[in-house]
């Protein structure tokens, strides 16, 4: 069976963008392929977190994904630094990285622009990095956005250089994994764009946002003045408050409204309070599962104990071969 490798990174809480997004696209890789998904924690340390924040954000991104339906029978969830032999690739492979080319990378010259005065080693060779964590399992494919691209290509070249300098075609060169166009495009609530694509307050609803904030946020969501005419072609924040209705109200409710806009009597104000109400229905159940992770401490231990171990077991297998190749060996 091909094996996928994605990792996630424990920044912020999950909003329904990522739910219907990349969640889903896990829960459906799980079904089809031997997965590997382990939380970055490793990677997070270049933004030097507070140690209770790094705690903290990783429990809260297990919890979230195990709410959504990751599930650890069904794939390997496992945090990266309990995999330390990450890091014993990431040394090897930083011997065969050049820093010419990681300085060419577009998301080290974002990090240079923004923040220049934490230029660390580590974000240099965040791709690195990144190739140990895919290629630890020998991975074939793995799902990543467009942002990713640059970074899988680095990568395929490392596997590559990898295999040419010692002779054996010992790594899969890892491929992108497409979504083919399956994933619902999740609008934010500011009028224009993707869920969490600006940080403004209030774009986004997050999964463990309680009903009142979910209420207060969509009362507040961008409209447009009403229809006048019939027929009147649907501006893009009222296309995107239907849009984010139909991912979670009943269609009955949709067409109720669609009607209502067509008839030039839709009150805005009505439309969002029903939005509201059916977004918190739709996350209640993954609210209430969140907090029962989040209240069971000894469960994400057992989980998080069983991820490493069958982690593990493919990471040490994958090193010892790779210790072999360069030329460790028994005496
Ligand atoms: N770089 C990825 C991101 O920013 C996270 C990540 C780290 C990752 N290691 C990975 C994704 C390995 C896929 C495979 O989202």
């Amino acid at each position: 069976m091909e094996i996928v490798v994605s990792g996630i990174r424990p920044t912020g809480r999950l909003h329904l963008g990522n739910y219907f997004g990349a969640v889903a696209n896990f829960v459906r890789l799980q079904e089809q392929y031997r997965c590997y998904f382990f939380i970055a924690d490793y990677h997070s340390l270049t933004t030097h977190p507070h140690p209770a924040d790094l705690h903290g954000t990783v429990r809260q991104v297990l919890a979230e994904y195990l709410a959504c339906g990751v599930d650890p029978k069904r794939c390997v969830l496992y945090r990266q630094s309990d995999v330390p032999e990450t890091a014993e690739l990431y040394l090897f492979l930083n011997m065969l990285a050049y820093v010419g080319e990681l300085e060419r990378s577009a998301s080290f010259k974002e990090k240079v622009r923004s923040q220049p005065d934490n230029v660390n080693a580590g974000l240099l060779t965040y791709p690195v990095l990144m190739t140990a964590d895919i290629i630890i399992h020998r991975a074939h494919k793995v799902p990543v956005g467009k942002d990713q691209t640059q970074h899988l290509e680095m990568a395929r070249n490392f596997a590559e250089r990898f295999n040419r300098l010692y002779g054996e075609d010992f790594f899969p060169l890892p491929q992108a994994l497409g979504t083919g166009g399956t994933l619902v495009k999740v609008p934010g609530l500011d009028g224009s764009g993707k869920m969490g694509k600006s940080e403004g307050e209030g774009n986004a609803v997050f999964l463990s946002d309680t009903e009142e904030e979910i209420r207060r946020k969509v009362m507040r969501a961008v409209t447009d003045s009403g229809p006048t005419t019939p027929n009147q072609p649907m501006s893009e924040p009222v296309q995107n408050l239907f849009a984010l209705m139909k991912l979670v109200s009943p269609p009955e409710t949709v067409s109720h409204y669609e009607e209502a806009y067509r008839a030039c009597t839709i009150r805005y104000g009505d439309m969002k309070k029903q939005l509201a109400a059916d977004m918190a229905a739709f996350t209640a159940p993954i609210r209430e599962r969140i907090a029962y992770y989040l209240n069971n401490d000894s469960l994400l231990r057992d989980i998080l104990e069983q991820g490493q171990e069958q982690a593990r077991a493919s990471a040490s297998a994958t090193v010892a071969e790779v210790r072999r190749l360069i030329g460790f060996r028994k005496f």
